[in-house]
């Protein structure tokens, strides 16, 4: 890849012509990966102007700065939809206790678990939380992440909640990748409230949403629904008082037990249902009649060494779009890697490398209800872009460990020192 002359600069440049590329655009219905091959891509202002056959290119738009791909691949820039990447410490050592044999939910009843990464959190400044999640963020945009899901759920308390939101969004700002905020205050119960699970879901419905609402910090919602963390008439109390507040939702759903979430989530018109292991069929249906994404996170069935897949087969068969995302966190998906998490989607749950790729870059921004804006290369999008040296798309799930993002393009400003 050249970089153009002014590929350093920080202001988005007038126009910019990708040429000498092979463009994998994910448009939907447009062939195996939405394949273009010889392509290029014009922008300007950040947006995409125009994309098609280099030999097609009209001659107004040749003006401009140009990146010449060399040949290489350029994808949609990918979006993490799921990610809780800002945090307190790490859990190494529950690593190695279940190892030993330890479950994750023994350890989280016990004291440990998530409410161990929440001490961690709110003893941390907000220099340690901005530090470490500033270079976990980094990582990410360097092997061709340029949108990302940041939760909070670490905090549980309105002050460390808010704080996690507002080191979300600064990171956002000091690495380029696009956030977007979710407030996760029903992630687990905190010690303070053992005796007083009404008392919790109260402080996160009247005062923890009002205020990140308030503060101008907050894009979605989300709730974890599981033996260990909340009930679905938790999460549904949750829920209401988002649509209060003009809220999308979201739900950490059937991740280790059917709890019904699936179903929960359509009912309240859910973005998305997350993990899904355990969803049911009924479930399943409910989320095609509410347009409900499913994203699945195979870096945490991994790293929980969970063998059970969820219902691709069925999502399939009733027409529900499938996202996939890293679910970076330090309990059970310490997954810095976006390619890995596309080769595990099509190992662990038998996800074709192109559904696995649209995964992570259209039906990723649909989770986020950003489809008109990211998520594909055609006209009018933001020119969000990934430059790969691949040979075609489908080595991204299949290379383990491999960095091929040799460029990325954020609002059609080039970055190559990657
Ligand atoms: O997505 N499932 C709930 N939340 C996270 C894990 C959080 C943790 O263990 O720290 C997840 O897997
Ligand atoms: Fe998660």
């Amino acid at each position: 890849v050249t970089p153009p002359p002014s590929a350093r600069g920080d202001v988005t440049p007038a126009g910019l012509l990708v040429r000498n590329a092979h463009l994998a655009t994910m448009v939907g219905g447009a062939g195996p990966y939405g394949v273009i091959r010889d392509g290029a891509l014009a922008s300007a202002g950040g947006r995409i102007t125009w994309v098609g056959p280099e030999a097609s290119l009209p001659a107004g738009l040749a003006a401009g700065e140009v990146l010449d791909a060399g040949g290489a691949w350029v994808t949609p820039g990918l979006v993490d939809c799921h990610t809780h990447l800002v945090f307190g410490g790490d859990r190494a050592g529950e690593f190695e206790r279940r190892l030993q044999g330890a479950s994750y939910e023994e350890i989280a009843l016990a004291g440990g678990g998530i409410v161990s990464t929440v001490r961690a959190t709110r003893a941390a400044t907000d220099e340690e939380l901005v530090s470490s999640a500033r270079g976990r963020l980094e990582l990410l945009g360097r092997r061709g992440v340029t949108t990302a899901e940041i939760k909070s759920g670490y905090g549980l308390d309105v002050h460390t909640e808010l704080r996690m939101l507002r080191v979300a969004r600064a990171v956002g700002e000091a690495t380029g990748v696009r956030v977007q905020t979710t407030l996760l205050g029903a992630h687990a119960l905190p010690p303070e409230y053992r005796d007083d699970r009404a008392g919790y879901v109260r402080l996160v419905c009247e005062a923890m949403i009002p205020a990140a609402v308030e503060a101008g910090l907050v894009d979605a919602v989300d709730a974890f629904c599981e033996e260990i963390a909340f009930t679905p008439a938790e999460c549904a109390r949750v829920f209401d008082a988002a649509a209060v507040h003009g809220l999308p939702v979201r739900l950490h759903a059937d991740q280790r037990t059917d709890q019904g979430g699936a179903a929960l989530a359509a009912r309240h018109g859910a973005r998305s249902a997350d993990h899904l292991e355990h969803a049911s069929v009924d479930g399943v249906r409910a989320m095609a009649e509410a347009g409900t994404v499913a994203v699945l996170l195979p870096g945490a069935a991994h790293f929980l060494r969970d063998d059970t897949v969820p219902p691709v087969e069925a999502f399939r068969a009733h027409g529900v779009p499938m996202a996939v995302a890293t679910d970076l966190n330090p309990g059970s998906s310490p997954l810095l890697d976006p390619l890995l998490a596309l080769g595990l989607a099509c190992l662990l749950f038998g996800l074709t490398p192109e559904e696995a790729l649209a995964g992570m870059t259209r039906v990723g921004a649909r989770a986020l209800g950003r489809e008109g804006e990211i998520g594909t290369l055609e006209a009018g999008k933001r020119a969000d872009l990934a430059v790969w040296r691949v040979g075609h798309p489908a080595e991204l799930c299949y290379w383990m460990g491999a960095a091929p993002c040799v460029a990325v393009v954020r609002g059609g400003l080039v970055v190559t020192d990657l």
